[in-house]
């Protein structure tokens, strides 16, 4: 019998519905045992976000300070898990505070140490450095990533800043003004995540993971945008001067905090709609001149190695 435990944590339902089907074809398998996880922050982040505690939210995430959560229920220690799916979504660039709390927690140096882990990403469509700092928590755990399979809002990113916005506030995920896309990942790309099963059950039963990223890229387990990738790696350092500024201002919901987080939500504002578009128009000048670091990093992106500091 191999046993396959699904981590997850999830407001909206999105994430466990993407995880639900990636898992599916093993729970239909004979000898596959499935079970799950839900990691619960003892305060919860409420769902539909208001809008303080939304942008509140950003110097513990980005900083990857932990919050307190529940503690499992024993039955989650009483086995040894063959194959470890690690569902997680992204918050400013990060994994999201309560996925980044359980790799920091005693639970998950019990059941990730020597694993095998598929990180299933659910997210906007900024996850490439989350993911870099993602492959340091799983080593600090002596977990082993083999898989990484991410769903995206395939929508232009300005729409998907409008829609996902509309979405994280009132909690419905529907068009905005009947104009506008539903944000978040398809229902198409849900629905399809059924795919992602059979090359993943196939490695669980021969228990050789060697070739599965390979075998999921072909079947689009993750696509890179090289556009993305610079905008993410810039706005991981702007993030990190403004995180560490406002992190002194003191805890959440403080007044004095709250008027940078303010500050710092007019930054992005201004950011996300004057200073991406530049970056994009000086992207795309210097594409040509850069094709050889691009492609090599798209290479290294989709895959599930890890650079070492000083590469
Ligand atoms: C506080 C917060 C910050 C977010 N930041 C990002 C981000 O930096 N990049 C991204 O692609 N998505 C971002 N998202 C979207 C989430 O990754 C995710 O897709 C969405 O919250 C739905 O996930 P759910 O399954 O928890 O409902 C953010 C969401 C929240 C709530």
């Amino acid at each position: 019998m191999k046993n396959v435990l699904v981590i997850y944590y999830t407001q909206s339902g999105q994430l466990r519905e993407i995880a639900q089907n990636v898992v599916k074809e093993l729970e239909n398998a004979e000898n596959v045992n499935v079970s799950y996880h839900k990691i619960q922050p003892i305060d919860e982040y409420n769902f539909p976000w208001q809008k303080d505690k939304f942008y509140d939210a950003f110097p513990e995430s980005f900083l990857q300070i932990p919050c307190d959560l529940e503690e499992p229920q024993p039955e989650l220690f009483s086995k040894k898990y063959d194959l470890v799916i690690l569902a997680y979504q992204i918050w400013y660039l990060t994994p999201s505070i309560p996925v980044n709390s359980f790799l920091k927690s005693d639970a998950a140096k019990l059941i990730l140490k020597d694993t095998p882990v598929i990180t299933v990403i659910g997210c906007r469509n900024m996850w490439i450095q989350a993911q870099e700092k993602m492959k340091v928590l799983l080593n600090e755990n002596q977990a082993k990533l083999v898989g990484n399979i991410v769903l995206i809002d395939r929508h232009i990113n300005h729409v998907s800043v409008i829609t996902i916005e509309k979405w994280m506030f009132s909690g419905k995920k529907e068009s905005y003004l009947g104009i506008f896309p539903k944000p978040g990942v398809s229902k198409k790309d849900i629905d399809e995540a059924v795919k992602f099963g059979k090359p993943i059950l196939n490695c669980l039963l021969q228990n050789e993971y060697q070739d599965l990223q390979d075998n999921l890229l072909k079947i689009d387990a993750v696509t890179i945008n090289s556009f993305l990738v610079l905008v993410d790696k810039r706005a991981n350092v702007l993030f990190g001067k403004w995180a560490n500024l406002i992190i002194k201002k003191g805890k959440p919901g403080d007044k004095k905090r709250l008027k940078w987080i303010g500050l710092f939500n007019k930054y992005l504002k201004f950011a996300i709609w004057f200073i991406a578009p530049i970056v994009f128009i000086v992207f795309l000048l210097t594409y040509l001149p850069f094709i050889g670091s691009i492609k090599k990093d798209q290479k290294y992106f989709a895959s599930v190695n890890q650079k070492l500091k000083n590469q």
